[in-house]
């Protein structure tokens, strides 16, 4: 049961959308309503600058930083495993926001954190350097997300981290899933880059 209320509680903190909660205080307008409609890092950025873009991707990794981290100390391998998927799920599709939400990197990256910090800092360096090079954030989340699938085999695989690795490959195939737009934009040479 106790794990239930975790999946919950992990669920609505992932409902907290750094985002949507800064553009309705500061701005009086839904992050959703502008450039990719996204309620993510990016959007935030490309719609309000630099600041609330940095702010947005604090509050959004910090979420799955901390309630990942909870779940890990209370319920170990499993509680880890379901509030790093729930507090995922709850930023994609918010039921409290009409189950319109971001995209899941900073929040993936949060969870990631809190359960294998050197192997998630490589691949975010990965992701900074495709940024970098391409300008297409979207590029470096698909190909991020593409290589800790492999991350997550190696866990399996070495069979001393089956839940991590699990972890690993649903939160990168539901990255993929949010990002076939962006993946369609990228093929048809129709993506936006940052500047
Ligand atoms: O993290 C989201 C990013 O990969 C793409 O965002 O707003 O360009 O769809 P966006």
């Amino acid at each position: 049961m106790g794990i239930f209320f975790l999946a919950i509680i992990s669920y609505f903190v992932g409902n907290i959308s750094g985002g949507l909660i800064l553009s309705k205080l500061l701005f009086k307008q839904d992050i959703r309503e502008f450039g990719s409609g996204n309620t993510g890092t990016t959007n935030a950025l490309r719609v309000f600058g630099k600041k609330i873009g940095i702010l947005t991707f604090i509050i959004d990794f910090l979420k799955g930083l901390i309630i990942t981290y909870i779940g890990s100390k209370i319920y170990g391998d499993i509680g880890m495993f379901t509030a790093g998927l729930a507090v995922v799920l709850g930023h994609d599709w918010p039921i409290v926001y009409g189950f319109k939400g971001g995209k899941g990197i900073a929040t993936s990256f949060g969870v990631l954190m809190a359960i294998s910090p050197l192997h998630i800092l490589a691949v975010f360096g990965v992701f900074l350097i495709i940024v970098a090079i391409s300008k297409y954030v979207s590029l470096g989340s698909v190909s991020v997300a593409v290589l800790c699938i492999f991350v997550g085999i190696y866990f399996i695989v070495k069979k001393e981290f089956f839940y991590g690795g699990i972890l690993y490959i649903i939160l990168a195939v539901i990255t993929i899933f949010k990002h076939r737009g962006n993946i369609y934009r990228l093929l048809t040479g129709n993506e936006s880059r940052i500047k």
